[in-house]
């Protein structure tokens, strides 16, 4: 027999960066963040895990290429979702898989992207989220989301947020054994469902330097982040969930901006300099500031990962319409430097 169950987790976009951690086994961070987590429509993850007393090891495929699992991430989740696992019955199909059995049994994971893995588009997030929360139904395990998002987080640090739609905010936590370090839901997708992403995909190469050894350089080498991380995002914060709360765009949009633009500076300000965006990012972020300032309102808010693709957050459906006009305008449909506009509502079409 084999048994399996199949989840799919949307990926999420940083508005408050995770960057810089203070344990990087556990991958415990040393500031809080804030996310809004995209319509599953359009960039996730999908993730069968199966279990079967023909398997006689732990394997995995993504994007239909098998990877290794040697390495400490997958183990940590696999392991702490096993020491949670309970029994499984399944009359129709004669299954009883009891808590002692999942020790012993081996498991197989399927997981497919449907958009460009490791180019600055938080496929790792919706991975480990979907990892997690697939292993976790398979295995009968008990706990809530943000108790699963504490595993998630255990194989990459922004995974934790995609539990839960809407705004998530990843608390850092004191602990030292990480306990406390989990995401928690700030609104559901209902609350703010103005808000249109549109994603502008400047590049879908392989970024050079992972998030993972880019934030350790940064942690290493950069004054900034300590300044960062210190005086300046624990106030951030909560000046966002003000904003989130009370539907101001024009405070989240300049927080949002403000703190990518951080992000960046942190970057360069890192031994050797990493430089995350090109000259289509830095593009992208005039024409918005230029047309932000000629309107009565900010109309666009945009943030950029570790990579050089844009996320872009309209106020409404009608600045969403005017952005990728000037996007097509400024970057016509041939031009080398857009490959494509993603539209990815937030979870809310
Ligand atoms: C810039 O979660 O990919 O997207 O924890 O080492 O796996 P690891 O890093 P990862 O870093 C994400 C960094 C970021 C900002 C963010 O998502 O908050």
């Amino acid at each position: 027999w084999v048994f399996m169950v199949t989840a799919q987790t949307p990926t999420n976009i940083a508005v408050i960066k995770y960057w810089g951690k203070r344990d990087e086994t556990l991958i415990l961070p040393i500031n809080d963040s804030i996310s809004v987590t995209l319509d599953p429509s359009h960039l996730c993850t999908t993730t069968t895990a199966a279990v079967s007393p023909a398997f006689h090891q732990d394997r995995m495929w993504l994007n239909g290429k098998e990877i290794s699992l040697s390495g400490g991430r997958f183990q940590s989740c696999l392991r702490e979702i096993r020491a949670r696992a309970c029994d499984v019955e399944d009359e129709t199909k004669g299954i009883k898989i009891t808590k002692e059995d999942w020790g012993k049994l081996h498991v197989h994971i399927a997981s497919y992207n449907n958009f460009p893995t490791a180019a600055g588009l938080a496929s790792s997030a919706a991975g480990f989220a979907c990892l997690a929360y697939a292993l976790g139904k398979l295995m009968n395990v008990k706990e809530d989301e943000s108790q699963l998002s504490a595993i998630a987080r255990q194989g990459s640090g922004s995974a934790c947020r995609s539990l839960f739609g809407g705004f998530v905010k990843w608390i850092m936590g004191k602990e030292d054994n990480g306990s406390d370090s989990l995401a928690v839901q700030l609104t559901d997708e209902k609350h703010w469902d103005d808000l249109v992403i549109v994603i502008a995909v400047v590049s879908s190469r392989q970024k050079e330097t992972s998030s993972t050894t880019g934030m350790r350089e940064s942690v290493e080498t950069s004054l900034l982040l300590q300044h960062r991380a210190k005086e300046i995002v624990p106030k951030r914060i909560l000046q966002m969930e003000e904003a989130i709360k009370n539907r101001d765009f024009a405070s989240f949009s300049q927080l949002t901006c403000a703190d990518s633009n951080q992000f960046h500076a942190v970057c360069l300000d890192t031994c050797p300099p990493i430089f995350y965006m090109n000259d289509t990012s830095h593009r992208i972020i005039s024409i918005v500031e230029k047309w932000n300032r000629s309107e009565e309102a900010p109309q666009v808010a945009y943030t950029f990962d570790a990579g050089p693709n844009a996320v872009l957050i309209a106020r409404n459906r009608n600045a969403a319409t005017s952005l990728i006009q000037r996007l097509l305008y400024y970057f016509p449909p041939n031009s080398d430097d857009l490959s494509s506009y993603i539209i990815g509502d937030k979870s809310i079409a």
